[in-house]
């Protein structure tokens, strides 16, 4: 099956807000392979946290999954998971198959709760049964396989530093080895020692084979360039532009990617000689999503087509670009 992890085709999930719709995942396409590393970038409001929750098919009100398809590839069968009810989704996916460390990760363990009760809890979503000494050993081990020390599973979460806590997150959500592992700006809210620490957990994770496949989301190309081969542009809702990693730093497509490359705060040695150019403008609100091309509206290279039709991911080689321009 071209060693696909997870599929995700044609989606659209919107929040449903007063009878009105927020598009914030609007016919989104993409693959995870095995073994890959995917980068998915995008300013803060493009989708990317709603896209965590549509390749888990993790869907709650206000949000609703309005059409698409996203299969999960496992021993040569593929699940469905936008058919699968939430309980099953809970009990057989969640945690085993895929996993997320979320972007509000510092709130993932329960405050109140040591971290092996939490680590508990959600081990009794997963079994019918659980044997506790099976599992503390387990997070033990997990825990001291990526650098907390085992006796941190009996402190509460406030007792931890921020990079602790957070590797702590880590160990709890790739427990049961699940093969496609989502992480959310793992590292936005950490100093940046410690982000280079995290950032370094997340590696070890596929280099020692707990987990296969990593979606590595930030806002930031300096740090997802040091770990994704593949990196994923969203704009409003949609993905603009797939690409390898090194081609997309060297030769962005999209006008969204040159703009979010070309004004990256500390911008990467080869970007830099081009010189910073700032995006004009803002985001849309995905309410009222602009006709035509999203970032039409923004876009200095725009034609009178991108403000009619809609432009569609077109390849390119090994790429992907969402643009009239190719
Ligand atoms: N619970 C919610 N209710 C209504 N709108 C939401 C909710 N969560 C996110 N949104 C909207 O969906 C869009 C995408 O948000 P999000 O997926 O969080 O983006 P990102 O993670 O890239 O910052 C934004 O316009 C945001 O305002
Ligand atoms: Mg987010």
């Amino acid at each position: 099956m071209n060693n696909l992890i997870l599929q995700v085709e044609n989606a659209r999930a919107y929040y449903i807000v007063e009878n009105n719709y927020i598009r914030a995942i609007d016919d989104v396409s993409l693959d995870i392979r095995e073994g890959e590393v995917v980068g998915i970038v995008g300013e803060s409001g493009s989708g990317k946290t709603t896209l965590t929750n549509v390749m888990l098919m993790n869907i709650k009100k206000p949000l609703s999954f309005i059409d698409g398809k996203v299969s999960l590839f496992s021993n040569g069968r593929v699940i469905e998971l936008n058919k699968i009810p939430r309980e099953e989704l809970q009990k057989n996916i969640w945690g085993k198959e895929t996993s997320i460390i979320p972007q509000s990760a510092m709130n993932a363990l329960m405050p109140t709760k040591r971290i092996k009760d939490s680590i508990l809890d959600v081990m009794k979503t997963h079994f019918e049964e659980i044997h506790e000494k099976e599992i503390i050993d387990k997070a033990k081990t997990r825990f001291e396989e990526i650098g907390v020390s085992k006796d941190a599973i009996f402190r509460y979460p406030f007792e931890l530093s921020g990079g602790m806590r957070q590797r702590a997150v880590i160990a709890v959500a790739t427990l049961l080895n699940p093969r496609f592992l989502i992480a959310d700006e793992p590292t936005s809210a950490l100093d940046v020692s410690t982000q280079k620490m995290v950032l370094k957990t997340i590696q070890n994770l596929r280099e020692k084979g707990i987990v296969k496949s990593i979606a590595f989301i930030t806002h930031d190309i300096a740090t997802v360039r040091q770990i994704a081969e593949t990196l994923v542009v969203m704009y409003a809702g949609k993905i603009v532009e797939i690409s390898p990693m090194e081609e997309i730093i060297r030769e962005p497509l999209h006008p969204y990617t040159k703009g979010l490359l070309y004004s990256v705060v500390t911008p990467e040695p080869e970007v830099k000689k081009r010189g910073v150019y700032h995006i004009p403008g803002a985001p849309p609100n995905l309410m009222y999503p602009p006709p035509g091309c999203r970032f039409h509206p923004r876009c200095k290279y725009k034609l009178d087509i991108c403000k009619k039709d809609e432009p569609k991911l077109k390849i390119i080689n090994n790429r992907k670009v969402a643009c009239f321009l190719y």
